[in-house]
């Protein structure tokens, strides 16, 4: 039987790489995982030539929103407590939160205004982040051609690490501008959304674009859904705008669930500067 990795190696040589959505397509977790965990080859397939033609999956119900709910408070109480901090992605380097505002994004390859949680597998701590998290994601490493347990034993010196971050976009301030990702060592980018628009926040959030046309998909999510995306496609988050009325509450949450290359890593390759559209 040909891999996956093989499949996809020949869909990225004949093919250029999709940067614009064609449509968003909604698949249970239970359907998803059964489909990844029985080597569904042709299914598997089928969704692997969806995303690499721009499609975006919404894999419906992947995590507990009670589970997410407590996680947020656990992190806000984190920042609440310790101070915003910035660790390279060396040895041993351990947890930490950074409020990313208007004078540190310029340090940063993409602008943006948010608080970041960053999670890394070699340290221990009280908030359990990595447990929820490991079926799915080994799930879409399989669908992206890797191994089920691709890097999870890695740390830095050995280049890829795997990397939770939690983001919250505070209201009516936070956004990332749009951009794209390498797919050298992650084809499907992972989004665990812990928000959804008009129960947290009015307007703004996740986009794509149609040629020039910027689409928001935020009404198709839910909170606990994993959205799966090929890494070049041309994405971002609008302003998070506050429920008029609503008491200030704390805007809008996301996951992603990243491979990057680490500080040791020679020529580190980060996300592409910003691509913006005329
Ligand atoms: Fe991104």
């Amino acid at each position: 039987m040909e891999s996956i990795n093989n499949f996809w190696n020949k869909l990225e040589q004949d093919i250029e790489p999709p940067k614009y959505l064609r449509q968003v397509k909604i698949l249970s977790y239970k359907k998803f995982n059964k489909i990844i965990s029985e080597r569904k080859s042709k299914s598997i397939k089928k969704i692997a030539k969806d995303l690499y033609s721009g499609d975006v999956y919404i894999i419906r119900n992947t995590v507990s929103s009670t589970f997410l709910e407590n996680l947020k408070e656990k992190l806000l109480e984190w920042s609440w407590k310790e101070k915003s901090k910035f660790h390279k992605m060396i040895e041993n380097c351990p947890n930490f939160w950074r409020n990313i505002d208007k004078n540190n994004s310029k340090k940063y390859s993409i602008r943006a205004i948010r608080k970041a949680y960053y999670f890394f597998r070699w340290n221990k701590s009280s908030i359990k982040v990595w447990e929820k998290f490991n079926k799915p994601w080994g799930c879409v490493k399989f669908l992206g051609g890797l191994k089920f347990n691709s890097f999870i034993n890695n740390t830095p010196k050995d280049g890829v690490i795997d990397r939770i971050q939690v983001v919250n976009y505070p209201e009516n301030k936070g956004y990332i501008a749009p951009h794209q990702h390498n797919p050298k060592h992650q084809r499907v980018l992972i989004s665990l959304y812990m928000s959804e628009i008009k129960k947290n926040f009015n307007k703004g959030g996740t986009y794509f674009y149609k040629k020039k046309k910027k689409i928001n998909i935020e009404k198709k999510i839910k909170c606990g859904d994993l959205g799966l995306f090929y890494a070049t496609m041309i994405h971002g988050v609008d302003k998070v705008q506050a429920i008029k009325g609503k008491r200030k509450n704390d805007g809008r949450w996301w996951i992603g669930l990243y491979s990057p290359e680490s500080n040791l890593t020679k020529k580190k390759r980060t996300t592409s500067n910003s691509v913006y559209l005329n």
